[in-house]
C-alpha cells in the first residue's frame, strides 16, 4: 500500500492532528510495520509436564478463547471487505487475519498439550460499523483485564517462560488493535465533526458498557463465558494472596508498558486505565489486607466497612 503524501512533515511531531491524512497515514502504518509474520506451528513451545501441564490443562476458558478469537477474526474480515479507505481496509483486514492467527494459535495449544476443550456453536458474526465500534471497546476492556491477569501470572511464575513470551506477544498484538482502534474511531469522529472532548469521552463510555454488557450476555462473542464448576479451585489458587490494587496496580503497569512500544504521536486506549485508576484510588480506602478473595464474601465486605469506620480519623467521620 502506498500511503498519501502527508499533510504535515513527517517528523512535525507536536503538528500532528487528529482527523487529518498524516494521522490515518501514521495510525495505519505504524499497525502495519509492527505487524510479526509467524506462524502458531513454528514457534518455540516448551515440553510441559506434571503440575505444569495440568495448570495449562484447567484453565476454564479455552472453549471460549477460541470461540471469540476465531469469531473476531470473521467480523473483523468482513468488516475491512466494506471499507472504503484503500490505507484503512488494509489494516482492518491485516487485524482480521491476527485475529484468525489468534484462534489458529488457541487451537495449536489445545492439539500440542492435549487439552480437551470442546468447540462452541455460534451465530455468524453481523459485521457493520457499530458492529466494530463495540468489538473495539470490548477489546479494550478485555485487553486491559489480560494485561493484569498476565502480569501477575509472570509474577508468580504460573507458567514457564516460553510460555509467557509467546502470550507476550499476543497481548502486544492486542495492544496495537487497541490502539489502532481509538486512532481510527477518532479519526472518523473527527471527519464526522463528532470529536469534541465530551461527545468523544461519552461515546467511549457508551461503547465500554456495551461492549462488558454484550460480553456477560454473550452478544458480543456469539457466546457468554462459562465457568465449569471445577474451575473455581483453580481460579482461587490463582488469586490467592493477591488483593484488588495489587491487580489494578499490575494491570495499570503492564498497560503502560505494552502501549509505550506503539508510536508516541499516536493517542492511546484512555477510558478504562482511567476508570482503573479512580477504582485503584477507591479502594486504597479499604484495609489493604483485604484480598480478592475476601471481597467477593458479603461478610468480609461488612467486615471491612466496619473496619473502615473504626480507623477513620474522627474528623472524617
Ligand atoms: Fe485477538
Ligand atoms: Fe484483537
Amino acid at each position: 500500500m502506498v500511503f498519501a503524501e502527508a499533510e504535515h512533515a513527517p517528523d512535525d511531531r507536536l503538528a500532528m492532528e487528529i482527523g487529518t491524512t498524516y494521522h490515518r497515514d501514521l495510525f495505519c502504518r505504524n499497525f502495519i510495520e509492527t505487524h510479526r509474520p509467524f506462524e502458531p506451528e513454528s514457534l518455540p513451545w516448551p515440553r510441559l509436564e506434571g503440575a505444569l501441564l495440568e495448570r495449562l490443562r484447567a484453565f476454564p476458558l479455552w472453549s471460549y478463547a477460541r470461540t471469540i478469537e476465531r469469531r473476531a477474526g470473521q467480523m473483523v474480515c468482513a468488516f475491512a471487505e466494506t471499507v472504503t479507505d484503500p490505507v484503512i481496509r488494509e489494516a482492518v483486514a491485516l487485524q482480521g487475519y491476527e485475529e484468525t492467527r489468534h484462534a489458529r494459535l488457541m487451537q495449536h495449544v489445545l492439539d500440542r498439550y492435549g487439552i480437551d476443550a470442546p468447540d462452541l456453536a455460534t451465530p455468524p458474526a453481523p459485521a457493520t460499523r457499530e458492529d466494530f465500534i463495540v468489538f473495539g471497546y470490548g477489546e479494550c476492556t478485555d485487553s486491559f483485564l489480560g494485561f493484569g491477569a498476565f502480569a501477575l501470572a509472570r509474577k508468580k511464575a504460573l507458567f514457564p517462560e516460553p510460555i509467557m513470551s509467546i502470550f507476550e506477544q499476543i497481548l502486544y498484538e492486542e495492544a496495537r488493535h487497541i490502539t489502532f482502534f481509538v486512532n481510527w474511531f477518532r479519526y472518523e469522529e473527527k471527519r464526522a465533526g463528532r470529536d469534541r472532548f465530551g461527545e468523544r469521552h461519552v461515546a467511549a463510555l457508551r461503547g465500554c458498557f456495551a461492549a462488558v454488557k454484550g460480553a456477560l450476555s454473550g452478544e458480543r462473542g456469539g457466546v457468554a463465558p462459562e465457568f465449569p464448576a471445577d474451575a473455581a479451585a483453580e481460579f482461587s489458587a490463582f488469586i490467592d494472596g493477591i488483593t484488588p490494587i495489587d491487580f489494578l496496580e499490575a494491570a495499570l503497569a503492564e498497560n503502560r508498558r505494552f502501549l509505550a512500544r506503539l508510536d508516541p504521536r499516536l493517542p492511546k486506549p484512555g477510558v478504562v486505565p482511567t476508570i482503573a485508576l479512580l477504582a485503584l484510588l477507591g479502594l486504597r480506602a479499604l484495609p489493604p489486607r483485604t484480598q480478592l478473595t475476601e471481597l467477593t464474601s458479603p461478610r468480609a465486605l461488612r467486615h471491612a466497612r466496619d473496619d473502615r469506620t473504626e480507623h477513620q480519623p474522627l474528623l472524617a467521620r
